[in-house]
């Protein structure tokens, strides 16, 4: 079983993340840091409290940062972007959490959990902005050594969905995202706009995973982003990009295309705010720090979700 903590911004689909992780077989879910981004903190706790009651697991949750770490303001409002933040402000149709989230902040939460060497097989999945990674990086950095691996989703190689630049991860708080990948963190793979919209989701994968009440809210979800994700018109079929982070570590074999890489996110461009930047060349001068996800399989992430959610 692959135990991992996840630090998340829970929109729909860090929910069917949630829900995956905690049902999934292969997986342990040991506990859920909460980060602004989606929406505002306190709706994101709550929608991570819906979801994991909805599952019904007993995993605690921390509450973590209100705002990014270096800017106050971003480039574009963020209610221009969300035309989807009605509904990630009311519960995401999920029914009301009964659990409550725990006592203490998640960013000490990070720290004290990854720091404990009973903890050292632990991964760390994170998938919102790395606010809340950054965060307890500067508490105490001698967490880079301590987090055995970190999955994330953020940036894109090609085009981001925020600006032709940036993803929406690391555009809304890149400085957070600069200095996790520039931390010396030992495994850390990337799993970009690149390789979640290269295995998107239909309405009949829909109806494959509805059999159970996770795998019907799920369900439920991910037609929501066939109706609203912009990606999603054109194709009828919508990139589902959290929880494939999960079923990288269920399915190791997931990805069928990846380079390694040394990584940074732009932290200054006009145009070019939050984007990742892949160094691939031979004669570059920084070592590979990453392992960035390009394409995945369909099947195989089809196949991770039918385990989990059914
Ligand atoms: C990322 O942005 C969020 O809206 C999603 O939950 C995902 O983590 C995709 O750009
Ligand atoms: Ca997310």
């Amino acid at each position: 079983t692959v135990r991992f903590v996840l630090d998340c911004d829970t929109g729909s689909d860090d929910a069917v993340a949630i829900f995956a992780g905690v049902r999934h077989p292969g997986l342990e879910l040991v506990a859920v840091t909460t980060v602004s981004g989606n929406v505002a903190i306190e709706h994101i706790t709550d929608n991570t409290l819906r979801a994991l009651d909805l599952a019904g697991a007993d995993v605690p949750v921390y509450e973590g940062a209100a705002r990014p770490l270096v800017r106050s303001d971003l480039p574009v409002p963020r209610r221009v972007l969300n035309k989807d933040s009605d509904f990630q402000k009311h519960g995401l149709g999920l029914p009301e959490a009964v659990s409550a989230k725990r006592e203490g902040h998640a960013v000490e939460f990070l720290r004290d959990c990854f720091m404990d060497e009973a903890n050292a097989d632990l991964t760390l999945v994170a998938t919102g902005p790395l606010t809340n990674v950054a965060l307890a990086l500067a508490l105490e950095p001698r967490l880079a050594s301590r987090i055995p691996r970190l999955v994330l989703m953020g940036g894109a190689h090609g085009n981001g969905n925020v600006t032709a630049a940036a993803e929406f991860n690391f555009w809304a708080d890149p400085e957070a995202a600069e200095a996790v990948l520039s931390a010396g963190i030992r495994d850390v793979v990337i799993v970009p706009l690149d390789a979640t919209h290269s295995a998107p989701l239909t309405a009949a994968d829909c109806a494959a995973f509805e059999s159970t009440t996770v795998g019907a809210a799920a369900a439920d979800l991910v037609r929501h982003r066939l109706e609203t994700d912009r990606s999603a018109q054109a194709t009828a079929a919508a990139p589902v990009h959290d929880p494939m982070c999960l079923a990288y570590l269920a399915h190791p074999d997931l990805f069928t295309e990846a380079v390694e890489a040394h990584v940074s996110v732009e932290t200054s461009g006009a145009r070019t705010l939050g984007e990742l930047l892949v160094d691939t060349r031979p004669w570059r001068p920084e070592p590979a720090n990453a392992t960035v996800a390009l394409r995945a399989s369909a099947a195989v992430y089809r196949e991770f979700l039918r385990e989990a959610l059914t």
